[in-house]
């Protein structure tokens, strides 16, 4: 297993997938133009580095949800991680420990949400989708309480489900010994194959709520202890409404191009975002994460941490724990390295004057 980067690893981890797998982890809604604009919206603001600063000693640490973290560097939720290797969520979250970063476990999770807070002692969090059943979501956010997450992240970027032409055209679906394990007690788990269509598609459609509001969130951030931070914001005045009912961190996301083709980048939302909330809570912004300047140009741009998607998905199909465990490192070293070359010694020196 040799990858130098994270860009090169896809080509390789296809190799060991089924076509069906691949493409569901690689592909995105429509034209796919979103896919491609994430990646390249990173690499489009130089960087003004300074020089001659002492940086012999790097210190990655931020602090989110009022907690020191080692690393900036968090997992995204992504679903059903046991089509990418048999131990699935649980090889991600002993990577994400070995590596300090933070494992965001989705709703639709091929291990049960319990084992996966089990196999760490580190803070990880849960995202949630709330359904049109009320007693399947309650259900979630309490087992999430019990089982000791640190946070709710709620995802609210998925009123409909995209159409994912490769999905569609792969006819994708899961296989019967691959449930969603967080589901089984609602009788939800499977979702087989149907005729010409995506059946994750019509399972979103069947399931996930499409009339939730604002009122939703605050609902949901009263009902529970942990902490909710929103996920699929791109927009300074929705940024506010979710301040104003409850939210306590935001993640900028487009949900990697996988829902609204042609939306804004996570790097061109972010500081209308930032702005609009004023420190009042944390930001943090995915899509595109691929190398550790992507990371210092988004601490630049207000952001607190980063989340990384699908390489996580190709290094577990690569190999398992060691894989993934593999991506993150690779990321926090490029990171380091970055902020070496940048004269930023901390993340706190990781100022907007970086970009020019
Ligand atoms: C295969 C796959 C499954 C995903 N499943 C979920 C999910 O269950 N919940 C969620 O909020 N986001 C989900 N996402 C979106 C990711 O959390 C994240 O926003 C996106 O992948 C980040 O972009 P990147 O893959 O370019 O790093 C998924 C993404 C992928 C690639």
């Amino acid at each position: 297993m040799t990858f130098l980067n994270l860009i090169e690893l896809e080509a390789l981890a296809r190799e060991r997938l089924p076509r069906m797998t691949a493409d569901y982890f690689a592909g995105g809604a429509a034209d796919e133009i979103t896919v491609r604009e994430n990646r390249l919206s990173w690499s489009a603001p130089t960087l003004r580095y300074r020089v001659l600063v002492d940086v012999s000693q790097r210190d990655l640490s931020c602090t989110i949800l009022g907690r020191n973290r080692e690393s900036p560097i968090f997992v995204a939720p992504m679903a059903f991680q046991r089509l990418a290797h048999p131990d699935g969520e649980l090889a991600t979250v002993r990577a994400a420990a070995r590596s300090r970063a933070t494992m965001i476990v989705s709703t639709l999770s091929t291990v049960p949400m319990e084992d996966v807070r089990a196999a760490t002692t580190d803070p990880i969090w849960f995202q949630l989708y709330i359904h049109k059943d009320r007693g399947i979501t309650s259900e979630l956010v309490r087992r999430a309480e019990a089982a000791g997450f640190e946070a709710l992240v709620l995802t609210v970027d998925v009123p409909a489900q995209a159409r994912r032409e490769r999905d569609i055209r792969n006819g994708f679906h899961l296989p019967t010994d691959i449930p969603i394990a967080n589901l089984s007690n609602a009788g939800i788990e499977h979702f087989p194959a149907i005729r010409d269509d995506s059946a994750l598609a019509s399972y979103v459609m069947g399931n996930f709520d499409p009339s939730l509001t604002w009122r939703d969130l605050e609902q949901l951030s009263q009902s529970t202890s942990m902490p909710v931070v929103v996920k699929g914001i791109v927009r300074g005045d929705d940024a506010k409404l979710a301040v104003s009912h409850g939210a306590r961190a935001i993640v900028v996301s487009n949900h990697g191009g996988r829902q609204l083709d042609t939306s804004i980048t996570g790097l061109e939302a972010l500081p209308d975002v930032v702005a609009a909330v004023d420190a009042k809570l944390d930001v943090l912004v995915d899509g595109g994460i691929r190398r550790g300047t992507d990371i210092v140009k988004a601490i630049a741009l207000g952001a607190k941490a980063v989340l990384v998607g699908r390489p996580v998905l190709w290094g577990l199909a690569i190999d398992g724990e060691n894989g993934a465990t593999r991506v993150l490192d690779l990321l926090r070293e490029e990171l380091d390295t970055a902020m070496a070359l940048c004269g930023a010694p901390s993340l706190a020196n990781i100022t907007p004057d970086l970009i020019a």
